[in-house]
């Protein structure tokens, strides 16, 4: 039988039972992904760059490739995949080996904290001692985490896709909680103000050993729906693999659409919808990619 308490509980608890109900969890997070073959992380440090669309659209490529693909939203205060893969208002369930994650219509297995939310405007409020608030803020959402990982019951899985949220320190954490992730994919955008912040993440990534870290150069220009002329939407930047270690390479460069935007944010897939779009070609290429990291090829 599974021991859960809220987390109110655990902040009463003494020292000894806190730490044996992580032990615990960490067990249970080793075994469950024990059963997923590649576990892929996007993130960047940066915010609003695309991590959650490349998430979602990767996600659902891979799931129409024949791929078993879970997806976890580890953006606990500002969550957003639940809507990109078109599962916002479906219930979980509990089962006796744990929570069942919601199934998207495209077959792609979805933990959120949108799901656990009642409202989907309310913003999600910690119970934390009035003093050294932001202490206990970070500690519970590493312990939230966990368990989105290790008490869903997600199954054999052939890729479990983890959502980061904007912050280096977001990263750090994933990394310290999930030292086994096989490749993490770096989203940046051509700003020196996002390369200066992806360099950190980089940093941080190969300080962690990660083998594989993948550059994904989002919205690097527009191309002109009706002429098909690409302009670039911010200036020339240094690209960040250029100087970097063999580990990092780039795994791809997406064009900015509009409709990417809008069908994404709908839970709709821009792939089916304007396949000979070159955003769409761009992301099949990313898919392509990604399917041969996941069938064993190298990164
Ligand atoms: N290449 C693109 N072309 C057009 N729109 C895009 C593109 N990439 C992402 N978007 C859109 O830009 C918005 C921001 O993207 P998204 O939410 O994925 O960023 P994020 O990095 O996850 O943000 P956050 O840091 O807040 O989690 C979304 O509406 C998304 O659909
Ligand atoms: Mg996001």
């Amino acid at each position: 039988m599974r021991k859960i308490r809220t987390y109110q509980e655990v902040s009463h608890t003494t020292e000894s039972e806190l730490l044996e109900q992580v032990i615990e969890q960490q067990e249970r997070l080793a075994d469950r992904l024990s059963q997923v073959k590649r576990l892929i992380a996007i993130a960047s440090g940066k915010g609003g760059v695309g991590k959650s669309a490349i998430t979602a659209n990767l996600a659902v490529g891979l799931a129409k490739k024949g791929f078993k693909v879970g997806a976890t939203d580890a953006d606990l205060n500002g969550p957003s995949l639940g809507r990109m893969l078109n599962v916002s208002g479906a219930k979980l369930r509990d089962s006796a080996d744990g929570v069942e994650p919601a199934m998207s219509p495209d077959g792609v297995s979805v933990m959120s904290m949108e799901l656990l939310q009642n409202e989907a405007d309310a913003p999600l409020k910690w119970r934390e001692p009035s003093l050294g608030g932001f202490i206990w803020q970070s500690s519970l959402e590493t312990g939230v985490l966990r368990e989105f990982l290790g008490d869903v019951v997600w199954g054999d899985l052939d890729a479990l896709l983890i959502d980061v949220p904007p912050g280096t320190d977001k990263i750090k954490r994933l990394l310290e909680l999930l030292p086994s992730l096989d490749l993490m994919l770096l989203v940046t955008t051509p700003s020196e103000t996002t390369r200066f912040v992806v360099a950190k993440s980089i940093r941080l990534a190969q300080e962690a050993m990660i083998e594989n870290i993948g550059l994904v150069e989002n919205m690097e220009s527009h191309v002109c729906p009706s002429c098909g002329h690409a302009s670039r939407l911010f200036g020339t930047g240094q690209d960040l693999e250029e100087d970097s270690e063999e580990t990092l390479s780039l795994w791809g460069r997406i064009p900015f659409d509009p409709r990417l935007g809008a069908s994404t944010d709908q839970g709709k897939s821009l792939i089916r919808r304007e396949p000979d779009s070159a955003t769409a070609l761009a992301l099949e290429d990313l898919l392509e990619r990604v399917s041969k990291y996941i069938k064993g090829g190298q990164g």
